[in-house]
C-alpha cells in the first residue's frame, strides 16, 4: 500500500523501497527513509500526542518565524500547532507518491488564532521518489485585506556525529549570528558546528550539502522561492535547556531551514505564493 492511512495520527508513504511518515499535527514529517535509511532526526523525548509541536522532522513554520514584536502569536506561529486536515493523495505512478494536507483558520486552534485574524488557506504537498523527498508550502490570501508573513521548513537533518558534519553552498553569503550578534559575511566554503549555532543566511538559490552525515554522501537540498536558510545546532547548555530533548541528542542532529525569513512577504487579496525543498540522499 503505498499510502497508509489507518493510524489516527500520522500517513505512512511508502514508494520504491524508500518511506516517509507524516503527522496531521502539524503536517510534521518525521521520518524519511531512501532505501531504508532514516536521514530526518527525531527527538527521542519529542511528543507526539499533539499537545506540543514535535521536537524534529520538518516543523512548518507560519505565519511568523521566530518571535516579532507586532505579534502575541508563541514563537514559529501556529501552523506546526495545528492538525491539519487530509486532503488526500494527489499523485500515484511509478516515479512518485505526493499527498498533501490544507490548513484554513477553522482548524487552528482558537487561542492562537484570534492572534492573527485573517484568511488564508495553506497547502503542503509531500512527494516521495526513489531517492527524493520534495516538500512544497503552498499559501494563499484568501480574504479581501493584504497580510505580511515569514515562512520556514525547519528540516531536522539526522547526523552519526555533528563534528563530522558540514553544510557546503553558503559561502559568500551574509548572515545574522543570533548567537554572537551583528551581521557578517560567510567566508568557508564548509559551514561546520563546534558550539552553538543559530544563523540567519540570506540571499543564494544554488543546492547546498549536507556532508558528512554518517549515510552515504550526504544530502543535496535544492530549494525555490526560499532565499534564506538557517542553521541552528542547540549544542549543551540550550540542550539541557529543552524538555524534549535528550541531552546528548545535540551530536546527531543539525536543523538546515529554508524559509523566506529575513523579509516578509506581503500577500494581496486572492494571491498565492509558494516554496518548495527538494531533498536528495546521496
Ligand atoms: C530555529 C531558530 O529556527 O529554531 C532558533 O533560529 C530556535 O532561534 C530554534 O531556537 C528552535 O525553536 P523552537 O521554538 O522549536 O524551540
Amino acid at each position: 500500500m503505498p499510502v497508509d492511512t489507518t493510524n489516527n495520527d500520522r500517513v505512512v508513504i511508502t514508494h520504491s523501497n524508500s518511506s516517509a511518515e507524516v503527522y496531521y499535527y502539524g503536517a510534521t514529517l518525521t521520518s524519511w527513509k531512501p532505501h531504508g535509511q532514516e536521514r530526518i532526526f527525531l527527538s527521542e523525548k519529542a511528543i507526539l500526542n499533539g499537545s506540543k509541536a514535535i521536537r524534529g522532522g520538518i516543523p512548518l513554520v507560519f505565519p511568523h518565524f521566530g518571535t516579532i514584536p507586532t505579534s502575541k502569536l508563541p514563537q514559529h506561529g501556529f501552523a506546526r500547532n495545528s492538525r491539519w486536515e487530509w486532503l488526500g493523495v494527489a499523485v500515484d505512478n511509478a516515479s512518485e507518491t505526493t499527498v498533501q494536507f490544507g490548513l484554513k483558520p477553522d482548524v487552528v486552534p482558537e487561542n492562537l488564532r484570534s492572534l492573527w485574524p485573517h484568511e488564508f488557506k495553506l497547502v503542503y504537498s509531500v512527494t516521495l521518489a526513489a531517492n527524493t523527498l520534495k516538500t512544497t508550502l503552498e499559501i494563499q490570501n484568501t480574504g479581501t485585506e493584504s497580510w505580511e508573513f515569514t515562512s520556514l521548513l525547519h528540516t531536522y537533518f539526522k547526523v552519526q556525529e555533528i563534528a563530522t558534519v558540514g553544510v557546503v553552498g553558503l559561502t559568500g553569503a551574509s548572515f545574522l549570528d543570533k548567537v554572537a550578534g551583528g551581521t557578517h559575511q560567510e567566508d568557508r566554503d564548509r559551514v561546520t558546528v563546534a558550539s552553538e549555532v543559530d544563523r540567519v543566511y540570506q540571499g543564494g538559490s544554488a543546492p547546498l550539502t549536507i556532508q558528512g552525515t554518517g549515510v552515504g554522501s550526504g544530502v543535496v537540498l535544492h530549494k525555490e522561492n526560499f532565499p534564506d536558510v538557517v542553521v541552528w545546532n542547540p549544542w549543551v547548555d540550550k540542550a539541557k535547556a529543552m524538555g524534549d530533548f535528550g541531552d546528548e541528542e545535540y551530536h546527531h542532529m543539525i536543523c538546515v531551514e529554508v524559509g523566506s525569513v529575513s523579509k516578509p512577504v506581503t500577500l494581496g487579496p486572492g494571491e498565492t505564493w509558494q516554496g518548495s525543498q527538494t531533498l536528495v540522499g546521496v
